[in-house]
């Protein structure tokens, strides 16, 4: 690693168009490595990143990228999901983490208690819409996850994070990535084998910026004042 954080921040750029010079595979696994720390809903890490290497799947994923040059020239493309059928599983994993951890007692509740009622009882989504708006007219609730869709939206926010730790390592090692939403979700949930619940949040390719056409212009953002508001 070389760059310092805003370093890397300011050299990310979304990449068009990549050289054909390979990716170390251990850039994407140092990068893969920090999607995974990216702070995520109540640690049930309903996520998953497909490096897709096998060459055949590689060009079916290119193609439900729709053969957008950020993807048919990159060397390598990693595609990031919410899986937010996961959080059962994962709930009764992090019950076990929790004593390795050592983790404060107050947290058990939390897992034992708080997620299988918000996430699980579908059948009562309605009931609990009504629960949290009931007492959220007397005291501050959390008001969501009480539907299927707020889970897919939790899920959704964790794997975006992780995404952008990963560009932000890619970015310090010297390489540059495009995040992208234009491609077939159907076809990359088939080529990947994910279930219905999953959802595909990005396809995210790599690799060395080609200096003619890689990044087109310079970076435009609208000016601060309307976005960051001190209140
Ligand atoms: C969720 C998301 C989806 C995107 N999808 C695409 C895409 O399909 N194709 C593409 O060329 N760029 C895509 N981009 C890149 C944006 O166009 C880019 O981030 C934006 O224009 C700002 O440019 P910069 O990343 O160089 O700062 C996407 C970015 C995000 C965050």
């Amino acid at each position: 690693m070389s760059m310092d954080f805003y370093e890397a921040v300011r050299a990310r750029r979304s990449i068009r168009n990549y050289t054909d010079q390979p990716v170390p595979k251990e850039v994407i696994q140092r990068a893969l490595s920090a999607a995974l720390l990216a702070p995520n809903s109540s640690n049930l890490q309903t996520w998953g990143f497909y490096w897709v290497k096998n060459p055949e799947k590689k060009q079916k994923l290119v193609e439900a990228c729709l053969s957008q040059r950020a993807a048919r020239t990159a060397k390598e493309l990693i595609v990031v999901t919410a899986e937010p059928g996961r959080w059962k599983r994962n709930r009764a994993r992090m019950i076990s983490e929790l004593d390795r951890a050592k983790a404060p007692k107050f947290m058990y509740p939390y897992y034992e208690k708080l997620i299988p009622f918000t996430y699980g009882f579908q059948f009562l989504a309605p009931l609990k819409w009504l629960i949290f708006n009931l007492v959220g007219l007397f005291r501050p609730i959390v008001r969501r996850p009480w539907s299927p869709r707020d889970r897919e939206e939790i899920s959704i926010k964790s794997a975006a994070l992780a995404s952008e730790n990963f560009m932000l390592a890619i970015a310090a090692e010297g390489y540059g990535t495009c995040p992208m939403e234009g491609f077939d979700e159907c076809r990359v949930k088939r080529l990947l084998g994910l279930r219905f619940s999953d959802r595909v949040v990005m396809v995210i390719s790599v690799g060395e910026p080609e200096l003619t056409q890689g990044v087109w212009g310079a970076q435009i953002r609208f000016d601060p004042k309307e976005f960051i508001h001190e209140v």
